[in-house]
């Protein structure tokens, strides 16, 4: 029997968090004990004092940063709001283009033929075209003689994240598997190449006619793309496909270690490939970071097979991350393999009879959910997993405030239901001479620190708990866990933020980082009853409601999300403690106020499920928030905002009363001062069942690229008919792809804003 793999969801995050960690309600005596601010009042009254406190005590200890701050102007949205619509098309505002750059299968190398897009083209074509579920990326501005050119608007290295994929659309009439094996080694092939990253060099028309004619770049031949101002470049000696066969370097504390022993590098130096790959971030030396996210699944461990063979530790460490299953593309089932395991080395099972593991895969696990440094303009260097920040579900790795002689910091969430929020700061102080130090400036900044995780406290505060072995329960008498060392904290960085006391969040995606005011904002994109049930509100996660569809049908919990936001106490990236509110909270615009659209949402700029945040550098004060949503689908598709945000404290303290059925949880909390349609509007709505993700921008923030992701993906294919959830971007009855898209201003003025 052969059977079709349905389109699947890629975000496949599972609640592995049993931890009993104390909640908000547990802490807030203690806490408010410690300041010694009330007495016997824990009442609203008593804690609207508080957060009347809060910002004023915030702001005189930044005095020096808050004179700098105040000082600038935030820009002004200028654009006319887009409506909430189910089109299969990118609806964007007048005066505003947009352009398909980069799609699923475009080819990225001299002689790979146009991709057919039916299922037939050669997988190992797919070495050298672009990916599948285009996510986080970056423009690096490309100088004249291939070198990093920051300020450079009009020709660029894109770097972008290929998650993961619709298999349905990939192959004839999607994934062959005839009882639970994949049979098409061909198949799998394909499909280890479409995740990963793309690293692809685009410029804009003019300059490529200009450039055509130089000898010191006859490789442009571009690939045309008629009718688009910006193209790639097909035959650049840039482009570069990172996919799960890239061979990567292991770095850092937990390189070399014996929890990295696989056959395939006994002695722990280095992996294969790199998946899930999510969001992403930037480093002030010119390189990307790649993060991994939802890496899990993808590896076959049969639980009752597998079980008896692991020490109890291991055991600990599988289930907290989830390495159970029969993985979600069966790719460990292809047979047979070959030599060197391509196919087996999913399987992480321990098969082999060595005490070290260096004759089976059964630490390969470990060598994935990390973040990923490449650097773009060295197109042959491998690739290095940078594992002093730790190991989880990486969304991705956002910069903090870069200034010479201060550390540098890296906000990061773990994007699963009832994960945490980490940073990382370096041991070493930023020094502007390594601006162009490639990797070995990687190895100085990023393989020598301290991990941290976010504890919020109900009084408006937060604290960073460091995650160094010996330190916050971290030791080798822990109950959950007997941490070994240092590289056992980095490994199992999950347990030992659990062992610290971190805050479980509704899910948290991307962080972005004001670039004047320094503060940091984290979307926690939905969670639902089940992992996060009404008994578990509290003060930073505060709402519980029944976002009903329109059929209906209910939907309980967090399924809108909401964005956090926080300052560092005296505004440095690596204090130990902060001030949080609640910037916005997801929303249709009909829920009622009091509950649900606590942030005053309306038809202009109601939204749901925020996921992908970023500010623009070019016009600082701009926001953008993407949305990867199944909660309002049956109103709107995904969509990207624009905001103008305030800051931390500039609102109010809220009491939300929470009702299910017979119970009630009323939760105070810090919401930020409500936007209005003035400072926050939809600019953008995507084409069906897709997801908007991964955002940067030219220097001169003229040109903005955004990535549709798996349009289409939620439909079962009709192959027979070629009816598809969607047939963006080619239109008539073509399959759907993934792409990167060029939205300019008909005026060639700023994207957004006035
Ligand atoms: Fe890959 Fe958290 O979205
Ligand atoms: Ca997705
Ligand atoms: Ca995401
Ligand atoms: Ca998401």
């Amino acid at each position: 029997m052969t059977d079709s793999q349905l389109p699947q969801c890629s975000d496949d995050d599972a609640d592995t968090n049993s931890s009993n960690n104390i909640t908000l309600t547990d802490v807030v005596h203690s806490r408010l004990s410690r300041r010694q601010v009330l007495s016997g009042t824990a009442g609203t009254a008593a804690l609207a004092m508080l957060g009347g406190l809060m910002p004023q005590a915030a702001s005189a200890r930044n005095t020096d940063l808050d004179a700098r701050l105040f000082e600038h102007r935030s820009p002004r949205l200028g654009f006319d709001p887009v409506a909430k619509n189910r089109d299969d098309a990118v609806a964007l505002p007048p005066d505003y283009r947009y352009d398909v750059l980069y799609a699923l299968g475009d080819p990225i190398a001299k002689s790979v033929p146009d991709y057919r897009n039916d299922g037939t083209d050669d997988a190992a074509s797919f070495a050298h075209r672009a990916g599948d579920h285009h996510d986080g990326m970056h423009y690096f501005g490309l100088g004249k003689y291939g070198n990093y050119s920051p300020k450079s608007s009009d020709r660029g290295l894109l770097c972008l994240n290929h998650e993961a994929i619709t298999p349905a659309y990939l192959h004839p009439t999607g994934a062959t598997i005839v009882d639970g094996v994949r049979t098409v080694a061909d198949e799998v092939l394909k499909e280890f190449y479409v995740h990963g990253v793309s690293v692809v060099e685009i410029a804009k028309e003019r300059d490529r006619q200009r450039n055509k004619w130089s000898s010191a770049y006859s490789y442009f031949n571009a690939h045309d793309r008629r009718g688009t101002e910006w193209a790639y470049e097909q035959n650049s000696p840039f482009n570069r496909r990172i996919h799960t066969l890239t061979e990567m370097k292991l770095s850092g504390p937990a390189a070399r270690t014996s929890l990295m022993v696989t056959k395939f590098s006994p002695d722990g130096s280095k992996t294969r490939g790199t998946v899930n790959n999510c969001a992403n971030g930037i480093t002030p030396w010119g390189t990307y970071l790649t993060c991994e996210e939802n890496w899990a699944g993808y590896f076959r461990r049969v639980a009752a097979t597998d079980n008896p063979n692991r020490t109890a530790k291991e055991l600990a460490s599988l289930a907290r991350y989830g390495v159970a299953g029969t993985g979600r593309e069966l790719w460990a089932t292809v047979t047979p393999d070959t030599d060197d395991n391509l196919y087996g080395r999913w399987n992480a099972m321990k098969l082999g009879s060595s005490e070290d593991g260096s004759d089976d895969y059964r630490h390969a696990p470990n060598t994935y959910g990390w973040v990923v440094e490449i650097d773009p303009f060295k197109p042959h260097s491998a690739p290095k997993k940078r594992t002093a920040l730790g190991r989880f579900g990486h969304e991705g790795a956002c910069l903090g405030p870069v200034k010479a002689g201060e550390p540098l910091v890296w906000y990061m969430g773990d994007d699963s239901r009832n994960e945490y929020i980490y940073k990382y700061v370096s041991n070493e102080p930023w020094n502007p001479r390594d601006a162009d130090g490639g990797l070995a400036a990687g190895d100085k900044y990023l393989d020598d620190g301290k991990l941290y995780v976010a504890q919020f406290l109900p009084d408006g505060g937060g604290q960073w708990l460091e995650l160094t072995f010996g330190l916050n329960g971290i030791t080798a008498d822990n109950a959950a866990y007997a941490f070994a060392d240092q590289a056992d904290v980095l490994v199992n960085a999950r347990l030992a933020a659990d062992a610290a006391g971190a805050t479980k969040m509704d899910r948290p995606e991307w962080g972005a980082v004001h670039p004047k005011r320094g503060e940091v904002y984290f979307t926690l994109t939905n969670t639902n009853a089940t992992a996060r049930p009404i008994a578990r509100v509290d003060a930073a996660n505060p709402r519980f409601y029944n976002d009903k569809r329109t059929t209906g049908a209910d939907q309980k919990g967090n399924p809108n999300g909401h964005i956090i936001r926080f300052a560092e106490d005296a505004g440095y990236a690596d204090a130990l403690s902060f001030s949080w509110d609640i910037f916005l909270f997801g929303a249709r615009s009909t829920a009622d106020e009091a509950t649900v659209n606590v942030s005053g949402l309306s038809d202009d700029n109601d939204f749901s499920s925020p996921d992908g945040l970023w500010f623009s550098r070019a016009n600082p004060g701009l926001l953008w928030i993407e949305t990867d949503d199944g909660a309002y689908t049956d109103v709107t598709n995904c969509m990207l905002l624009a905001a103008i945000p305030g800051q931390v404290g500039d609102g109010e303290v809220t009491t939300i009363t929470n009702v299910d059925g017979s119970s009630t949880q009323t939760v105070t909390t810090y919401v930020g001062k409500h936007l209005g349609e003035r400072n926050l509007r939809r600019f953008l709505v995507g084409p069906k069942e897709c997801e908007i993700t991964g955002i940067t921008e030219t220097p001169d923030g003229r040109t903005l690229f955004i990535n549709i992701q798996h349009p289409g993906e939620d439909t079962t294919p009709n192959f027979a008919t070629s009816a598809f959830g969607s047939h963006w971007p080619d239109g008539g009855a073509a399959r759907p792809r993934s792409a990167t898209i060029v939205i300019t201003r008909d005026d060639g003025g700023a994207i957004g804003i006035e």
